[in-house]
């Protein structure tokens, strides 16, 4: 736990309390954070594991973060969350003790989320093996009888933590949380049980407010889409994010090994996916002047074929209208702090920054500075296959992030 007295240095190097594929540097964002003085809102349209909402709160802003994937919301909710550490350990190990007694009462025939349809059946046994999937269900049953909200959703993280890793989980897969799970086990290496209460430490000692030392304004983590966001006009005086970078990662994809134990059917997943920003789904939706000219400007995509140009200008148009939503919500004089990297489609270098700075143009924003940064080799997820193909200096350029800093230009009125 960080007490609410260190130093602003310190308090930058929070630690994460789930994988998280993409996650934002902190050190971005705690730059782009306005020093304490006047409490201001801070918005993050795309949030993730909630890096902008935990810095803006730990520096005594009014956070706000809004995702559609409901295992970020989770994670997000989860980091930004006052904690009360013994009261938890109590609740999880009481957890645990009713969930082991559960799965005596509950053969593995029958150890499925209640409303867990045949298609999400086949995934769980997939991906889990039978001793596991008893275990797991158990452990979800017990947790969704929690009463308080916020242990609720702790515990869901640390439940979720044991499915998304790295290497030995306790699914059959490896690289879930790179977002790329491939089966590789017969057994999973690791029990639930055993590994449960261990998860549920992790994850506590990695919250970084507690009921005790924080009476800085709570985060507000709201289901939304940054499209079409749920929030008024001039309300927000600074956003700070970091969009999904065009075919870069398919968040759900390893998201739904967890997803699936929360009550979510694959069919749902899958739509949910199709709609988001940045996964690979084409369209040839005629595209307006503002979305053709920022394509332009992004390279040489006439080398391209129809359906990667589709996915590119299905990218623009949806950072099109992300941009318009920025803009209206932004009080005047507001700022909008964009970290993006750019891509390779089969070789070919499409620089997202310079679509951004388009956008942001034709939506009245002026573009303050624009900085790059090497992104850390661990913070590195881009596909492996494109980022082989890619060439040698395209490598390097690929190995950067830009961070592009907007002022919207506007009255009150707007
Ligand atoms: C690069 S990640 C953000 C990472 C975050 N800054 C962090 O530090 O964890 C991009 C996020 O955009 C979300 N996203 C994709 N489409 C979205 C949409 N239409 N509305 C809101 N969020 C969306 C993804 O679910 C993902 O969590």
């Amino acid at each position: 736990m960080i007490p609410a007295t260190q130093s602003a240095t310190q308090k930058a190097h929070i630690r994460p309390v789930h994988p998280f594929p993409a996650r934002m540097a902190p050190s971005i964002v705690w730059d782009a954070l306005p020093e304490s003085g006047d409490t201001l809102t801070i918005l993050d349209p795309m949030s993730g594991s909630g890096t902008t909402p935990v810095l803006a709160r730990s520096k005594g802003h009014h956070a706000i973060g809004c995702d559609t994937d409901p295992l970020a919301l989770l994670i997000a909710r989860t980091w930004c969350n006052n904690v009360k550490p013994d009261r938890l350990f109590l609740r999880a190990k009481a957890v645990l003790a009713r969930a082991m007694e559960l799965r005596e009462k509950t053969p593995s025939e029958k150890s499925y989320p209640k409303n867990a349809d045949d298609e999400t059946r086949r995934f769980m046994d997939f991906w889990f093996d039978p001793r596991n999937r008893r275990e797991l269900n158990a452990l979800a049953i017990c947790i969704s009888w929690v009463r308080s909200q916020t242990e609720r959703t702790l515990l869901w993280c640390a439940f979720s933590r044991m499915i998304i890793t790295k290497t030995a989980g306790v699914s059959l897969a490896m690289d879930v949380s790179h977002s790329r799970p491939h089966k590789v086990y017969d057994a999973a290496p690791v029990r639930p049980f055993d590994a449960f209460l261990k998860a549920v430490s992790k994850v506590v000692n990695n919250c970084p407010f507690s009921t005790d030392t924080h009476n800085t304004p709570a985060a507000d983590i709201r289901h939304g889409d940054a499209r079409t966001l749920p929030l008024d006009s001039n309300s927000v005086d600074r956003i700070i994010t970091s969009p999904p970078y065009l075919n870069a990662i398919d968040y759900l994809r390893g998201h739904k090994l967890s997803l699936v134990w929360m009550g979510h059917n694959i069919s749902e997943l899958r739509a949910l996916r199709s709609g988001n920003i940045g996964t690979e789904r084409s369209t040839n939706i005629a595209s307006e002047k503002a979305v053709r000219e920022a394509m332009k400007s992004m390279g040489d995509l006439t080398v391209l074929d129809k359906r990667q140009s589709g996915i590119v200008r299905r990218y623009v148009n949806d950072m099109e209208k992300v941009m318009k939503e920025c803009a209206r919500v932004l009080k005047p004089g507001g700022e909008a702090v964009f970290v993006v990297g750019d891509s390779s489609i089969r070789g070919v270098f499409v620089q997202n920054s310079k679509a951004l700075i388009r956008l942001a143009h034709s939506q009245g924003m002026s573009l303050v500075s624009r900085n790059t940064r090497p992104i850390e080799i661990k913070r590195r997820y881009l596909p492996a296959p494109e980022y082989e193909k890619s060439g040698c200096s395209l490598r390097t350029r690929m190995r950067e992030e830009v961070i592009l800093r907007f002022r919207i230009h506007k009255t009150g009125a707007q």
